[in-house]
């Protein structure tokens, strides 16, 4: 498979299509069969997370609903700011309610951290965490990422909703850095 030139820089292929269709799969099956009775919220943490949310939720066939907040942290870059912005918050009533808490990938934890204390404010009976990737190295919290389809590196990942500088979101496959700008001008790749 060939590399990719995201704002200058090289990527290659770490995570195929097929590998993330067969984790989401996984998960799945784990949330239908825990979940089955309690009617929960997948609340959906944008922009990162649109193309999990949208394969995971036609493999869960249980009771639900689905909503969204969007967020940010990493303003364009490839570390954590380890502030989150807040751009659209929780429009839901979640008093009492089970709310799976869905993200494209749990890195430092600070944004799963932020939504889980504001759903713990608004008095949700239950608060799980689903993540299509999970970097344990950089995980700096203690909350439990109960759902987690693939478990990855500490690189930075481009690809299946996540992005660099706004870009990549819209690949099949998930990336990660080969060769930066300055690496491919030098071997006169560009
Ligand atoms: P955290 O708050 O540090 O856990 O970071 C969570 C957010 O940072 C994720 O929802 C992503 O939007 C973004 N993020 C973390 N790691 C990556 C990465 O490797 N590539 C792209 N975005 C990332
Ligand atoms: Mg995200």
């Amino acid at each position: 498979m060939s590399n990719v030139i995201i704002s200058g820089h090289s990527f290659k292929v770490k995570i195929t299509s097929a590998e993330i269709q067969k984790a989401v799969s996984v998960i799945a099956k784990q949330i239908n069969a825990d979940l089955k009775h309690k009617n929960p919220l997948f609340l959906c943490v944008l922009n990162g997370s649109f193309m999990f949310v949208a394969d995971l939720m036609k493999k869960v066939t249980i009771e639900c609903t689905v909503s969204f907040i969007k967020l940010s942290s990493y303003e364009g870059g490839m570390t954590s700011s380890g502030t989150v912005k807040q751009l659209i918050g929780i429009n839901e009533d979640v008093k009492g309610r089970t709310v799976v808490i869905v993200e494209d990938i749990v890195d430092t934890g600070e944004t799963i951290e932020f939504v889980a204390n504001q759903l713990q404010d608004l008095g949700a009976a239950e608060i799980k965490i689903a993540s299509l990737l999970f970097k344990p190295e950089a995980y700096t919290k203690s909350m439990t990422i109960d759902y987690t389809a693939i478990v990855a590196p500490n690189d930075f990942l481009v690809g299946y909703g996540l992005d660099y500088k706004g870009h990549g979101r819209n690949l099949s496959d998930i990336y990660v850095l080969d060769y930066i700008e300055d690496e491919l001008l030098k071997r006169k790749l560009i």
